[in-house]
């Protein structure tokens, strides 16, 4: 399912016009108001990639109806350079998406982007495009490693940018932790690492949301120095750092099923209550034996689990015709899980227990902690498959 406002990189598979016509390298250049630099990027980056790649690539200006006209200046220059295409859109703004709706557009087997003010030094594209030759399937230009730097940043915008390095860090270590300039609008990404991976593009930092949903083995970095902006204006506003903190927030409640982890807590410890409940019932008001009322009392909580579980935790993947008809069978599985963690829960306590010469609440309760993880994950990855 993909989510509301999500986009999608199609695999070629899918793509008519890209079957038709495919290419190695697609190249982003988003603008706003970039019409002193458009000319001068251009003719740079047809003149590095003519070197490589000739007639293999195609430059795909993205501009969002820039006042200047940045997007007419651009397509006076198709005539020299037959390779540039313009998008001009008039109904969505922002960089994230312009970035993505050229990929959407694009043709090429590998999608890249830079910045169109020449902060991005050109001439680092052909050694990120080395590394996508060697085999990386994501390849990003870096202010953090050998040969990279910022060029007259002052100590409070230093601050700034490894403060939000940090709080990423923290946030969604196994993403940032991966890049070591994750803020980077520089790159390269296989179109087979992010095809079919729906993106939501809520931040400036199109990369991190990438890295994380992208299927991504090999990262490379090339260092670059950014350099000062000699034309035009930046557009970055206090706003995108709060944006920032939302993605990062965003990409880690869909990374780890948060929400959908605190429901399946909610129901096992109603599941607590329906257990006790019903043993009540048998054991002391019909006078069944202990291990049939505990049997039977464990087994009408484990399907109130399953019920509220399927109607809700998992409610948006148990739902339709499909979902029907295989209810019975997510219950045999549940069922079958819980059991396994049932093993789990006893043989905890024992070697807590015994080996370890821990107290038995002390130890139940670690039990208690590992098998609903337990239960969790393998049910969200085989009852409800996701
Ligand atoms: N289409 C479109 N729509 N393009 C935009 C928009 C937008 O709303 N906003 C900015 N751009 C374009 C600019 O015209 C420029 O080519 C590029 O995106 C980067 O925007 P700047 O405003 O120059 O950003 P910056 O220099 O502060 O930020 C740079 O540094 C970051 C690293 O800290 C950019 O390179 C970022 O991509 C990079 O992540
Ligand atoms: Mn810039």
């Amino acid at each position: 399912a993909v989510p509301t406002g999500a986009l999608v990189i199609s695999d070629r598979e899918n793509v008519t016009s890209a079957l038709d016509n495919p290419l190695k390298f697609s190249l982003i250049i988003p603008t706003f108001n970039e019409g002193q630099n458009i000319k001068e990027i251009v003719t740079i980056l047809s003149g590095l990639l003519d070197r490589i790649i000739p007639d293999e690539y195609e430059l795909i200006v993205v501009d969002d109806d820039s006042p200047d006209r940045t997007w007419e200046l651009a397509c006076e220059l198709i005539p020299t350079y037959p390779q540039l295409q313009v998008m001009r859109r008039t109904t969505e703004r922002g960089l994230s998406t312009a970035v993505i709706r050229g990929w959407q557009a694009a043709r090429g087997e590998v999608l890249g982007v830079i910045d169109a003010d020449l902060q991005h030094p050109p001439e680092i594209l052909l050694q990120l495009w080395g590394e996508i030759v060697k085999g990386a399937e994501l390849s990003v230009a870096s202010r953090n490693v050998e040969g990279g730097g910022v060029s007259e940043w002052s100590i409070v915008r230093r601050f700034l940018s490894r403060g939000a390095q940090m709080l990423g860090l923290a946030i969604l270590p196994e993403v940032i932790g991966r890049l070591s300039d994750p803020m980077s609008g520089y790159f390269m990404v296989r179109r087979s690492a992010i095809a079919n991976k729906p993106l939501s593009p809520v931040g400036y930092k199109i990369l991190i949301e990438v890295a994380a949903r992208g299927q991504i083995r090999w990262i490379a970095e090339t260092g670059y120095v950014f350099r000062e902006r000699v034309a035009g204006a930046s557009k970055v506003t206090w706003k995108q750092y709060v944006e920032y903190i939302q993605h990062l927030v965003r990409l880690r409640f869909s990374l780890w099923p948060v929400t959908r982890f605190l429901r399946f807590g909610v129901v096992g410890f109603s599941g607590v209550f329906v257990d006790l409940g019903v043993f009540y019932v048998l054991r002391t008001l019909l006078g069944i034996g202990l291990t049939r009322s505990t049997i039977l009392s464990s087994e009408v909580a484990i399907l109130n689990n399953f019920l509220w579980n399927d109607v809700w935790t998992f409610g948006d993947l148990s739902r339709g015709q499909e979902g029907n008809r295989k209810r019975f069978r997510r219950f045999i599985k549940f069922n079958l899980i819980c059991l396994s963690g049932l093993i789990i829960n006893t043989l905890i306590v024992n070697v807590l227990f015994n080996v370890f010469n821990i107290n038995e609440y002390i130890a139940k309760l670690i039990a208690i902690a590992v098998v609903t993880f337990w239960n969790f994950w393998f049910n969200l990855k085989l009852s409800w498959r996701v």
